[in-house]
């Protein structure tokens, strides 16, 4: 979508000011972000800030808050001419999709050589997962229960994106995610939220790393404030409403644990929540975000939804817009152009009070600061390029992600880990032999070329096994008419590798799916690999969990690889032929059918929980309740069993703690990896229903084969906290059950008190 600076039409601004003047932040300097030691030279730039506010003039100050981007062709990057002159008057304070460092470097130039005020500009970009070198889409990644995975990922995408020019990420996407059918599901962690502050936090830590001004360092940006994954029907951008329970116990917390980790920005979502535009939502902006989480953190919106306020209908026209998103609490508007065409207009007209722009300048240059370009604001252009992007240091790293985050879904007659010697082996399917779609939605700078396809990556796991391919069939078209070669080249095979799945383009933004099955023709061409009776390993491909019932149903072994970046073929070779033990779990439920969305482990019990024996109960007369697989779920080519829980006691006080300690077993013939989870379930709410199970913990353990490892798991008031009925944050007296065990559905379980309830800080 392009931005168009003359977007509308628009006509008058309505009177507003006097609803909003509620909530207004105050014109004191902001408090001090926590992780950087360059903000934590506070006094002085806070004098320094506000030493340029007074010299700013109202246009130059709105220039702070408006951020476009760069156009692209075949050359490369360019801007458009009416930009770089809005860059050199100083109406311009951030540029993103501008790269590379000749690029960046000529448009700094122009801001610090030619603009009055000399105040450096800050480039941004949506660096994902990964940079060049592409790692799992987050999904995936977050399958890999290994947070220090996650870490890594982003630190060396942020150390080849900022050698690329570039200071700040519009990442991670911390949204709660449980409709397969929304296509951006693909790019956060999952359904669950305790596991999404988790995985919040580390992403946070690895793009900033441990101080802003380092050169390699980014911004992070944590979105889409909020809600954004509760889009009604899963179609993307679709409204939402959720109650405030739901928000701060579900889809806020990510963004909290973003808060804390010192993520120096957040972006507003496109939807509206509970009918007020994120972008316009001051509950969510000066509320929750600044007064009650204390997050310096400058707010940007996303691409133009300051104008997408119009088609909402909260607003007249532009100039309303602009008044109502600035009021609510927003630092930074996204290529609307609405800011810098009506905010000065609006602050003379008295609709938007002046400490309210002072206020949002002040955020943008303390983390402008921060992020070290006042001393130099070519920092990002003057690092080594080629010898820390796309290094074989990344790519080892990109394919022990990538093998980390693959899910065995079904491994029944032990057909994997294939043999690698006296085997021929038919690789078919849409996606064996392609490159660029392993990238995955939001591929940042990676190269389809540079990809290892799933063939490839096998032949170079197994050298001296027989290959034979064909492709099969399209991802997503009617033509059967590549049926044939495939069969055959099955009947030669001692097994089919068949890699289907989706396009890199059928997740990720706008790429919602009514009907999230394998798309075209693929089944069919799986029912006829299957008729040839030799054994069929599907290779999933994708960006959301998919609809799989008859795979389910009618095949021994399935691979749920997802997209998973450069190192995609390698990491699948590594899973297939037993060179990696694969130890992914779900971090999204798999549905049975769209009819059961939305399905998550940790929903609320109802007043007739499901009872086949009684008609009168939450149930579907034409399926069971039960998904088809798990939040948390995944095989192993080992078995683990878990013995009885040993508890430390059967009490826990509000200001103690309590062991629950579990033996897990390897059983079977092979080393491997387990995902050890931790649940609980507060069994009675003072006065509101609680979750059936809820994750508090989780451990890795590597056990080999026929050893076993105690894992102790440490509960403490805390984890069991929640918003109360009457909204305040605390653990409530009383009995609770805890699970340890290899997913949300099974375990080992005991109960225990906690013996008096608590307030306690969120
Ligand atoms: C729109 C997307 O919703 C957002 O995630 C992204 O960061 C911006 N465009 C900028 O590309």
């Amino acid at each position: 979508m392009k931005n168009n600076r003359s977007v509308r039409n628009v006509a008058a601004a309505t009177a507003l000011f006097g609803s909003l003047m509620w909530g207004v932040a105050s014109a004191a300097p902001a408090p001090v972000p926590p992780a950087s030691k360059a903000v934590d030279a506070g006094a002085r730039q806070n004098e320094r800030i506000e030493a340029l506010l007074k010299q700013m003039t109202l246009e130059e100050k709105v220039g702070q808050m408006t951020l476009f981007s760069s156009d692209y062709d075949k050359t490369g990057p360019t801007m458009r001419a009416e930009y770089l002159d809005d860059i050199r008057k100083g109406r311009v304070g951030a540029v993103f999709n501008a790269l590379t460092p000749e690029f960046t470097r000529k448009l700094q130039k122009i801001a610090v050589e030619q603009t009055r005020l000399k105040i450096p500009l800050l480039f941004g970009y949506d660096v994902i997962h990964g940079y060049k070198t592409i790692f799992p889409i987050p999904l995936a990644e977050a399958c890999s229960f290994d947070l220090g995975v996650m870490e890594r990922s982003a630190r060396i995408a942020a150390v080849e994106a900022s050698a690329d020019g570039l200071h700040w990420t519009f990442a991670p996407m911390v949204d709660i995610a449980r409709d397969p059918r929304w296509g951006r599901i693909a790019e956060g962690a999952g359904e669950d939220t305790w596991w999404g502050q988790q995985v919040a936090g580390a992403r946070v830590h690895g793009f900033q790393g441990s101080d802003l001004s380092r050169p390699d360092s980014l911004l992070a940006c944590a979105k889409h404030y909020a809600a954004y994954g509760a889009a009604q029907a899963g179609r993307d951008y679709s409204t939402t409403d959720v109650s405030e329970r739901e928000m701060l116990d579900t889809y806020l917390p990510p963004f909290h644990a973003a808060v804390k980790a010192g993520c120096a920005t957040f972006m507003t979502a496109f939807n509206d929540l509970n009918g007020v535009p994120c972008s316009a939502n001051e509950w969510l902006l000066r509320e929750m975000l600044r007064r009650r989480w204390k997050s310096p953190a400058f707010v940007v919106t996303d691409y133009t939804s300051i104008n997408e306020m119009i088609e909402h209908g909260n607003v007249a026209d532009q100039a309303d817009a602009a008044a109502q998103a600035a009021n609510a609490g927003v630092d930074m508007d996204m290529q609307s152009a609405a800011f810098l065409d009506k905010l000065p207009a609006l602050v003379r007209a008295g609709k938007v009070p002046v400490a309210v722009v002072d206020d949002a300048v002040r955020r943008v240059l303390r983390y402008k600061m921060a992020k070290g370009l006042f001393e130099n604001p070519y920092l990002a252009c003057d690092l080594p390029r080629s010898s820390v992007t796309f290094t074989a240091d990344h790519r080892a790293a990109a394919r022990d992600a990538a093998r980390r985050s693959i899910v065995l879904l079904e491994n029944k007659k032990n057909v994997l880990p294939l043999r690698k010697t006296g085997i021929t082996i038919a690789v078919v399917g849409p996606l064996s032999a392609d490159r660029t779609n392993m990238l995955g939605t939001w591929s940042g700078q990676g190269e389809g070329e540079r990809c290892v396809s799933v063939i490839e990556g096998l032949r170079a796991s197994a050298p001296s096994a027989s290959f034979v391919t064909a492709k099969g069939c399209d991802i997503d078209s009617t033509d059967v008419s590549g049926f044939t070669a495939a069969v055959d080249a099955a009947r030669k095979a001692d097994v089919v590798v068949a890699v289907m799945g989706e396009s890199n383009d059928m997740s990720g933004e706008a790429s919602s799916r009514a009907n999230p099955d394998l798309p075209g023709v693929q089944r069919r061409l799986l029912q006829q690999l299957k008729a040839t009776g030799k054994p069929v390993v599907l290779v999933l491909c994708n960006g959301r969990p998919l609809t799989i019932s008859w795979e389910h149903d009618n095949l021994d072994t399935i691979v749920e690889a997802w997209h998973l970046g450069t190192e995609a073929g390698n990491a699948i070779g590594d899973v297939l032929f037993g060179d990696c033990n694969p130890s992914g779990r779900l971090v999204t439920t798999f549905p049975r059918a769209v009819g059961q969305i939305p399905l998550y482990y940790n929903h609320r019990n109802t007043g007739r929980p499901a009872d086949s024996k009684n008609h009168f109960t939450s149930k579907y007369i034409d399926m069971p309740n039960e998904p088809l697989y798990p939040f948390g779920y995944g095989r192993s080519y080992t078995t683990f069993v878990y013995a009885p829980l040993k508890l430390s006691s059967t009490a826990l006080d509000p200001d103690g703690t309590l062991t629950v300690e579990v033996k897990v077993t390897n059983s079977g013939s092979r080393d491997g990896e387990e995902v050890a989870q931790l649940y609980v379930r507060d069994l009675v709410g003072e006065g509101v229903t609680r979750p059936v199970r809820e994750m508090r913990g989780f451990e890795k353990v590597r056990i080999a084969a026929g050893e076993a490892r105690v894992v102790t798991f440490t509960l403490r008031a805390a984890d069991l906290a929640f918003h109360r009925k009457d909204m305040t944050y605390g653990a409530e007296a009383g009995e609770f059950q805890v699970w340890v065990g290899p997913d949300s559905a099974n375990g080992q379980t005991a109960r225990f008190r906690l013996t008096r309830s608590v307030t306690l800080p969120e």
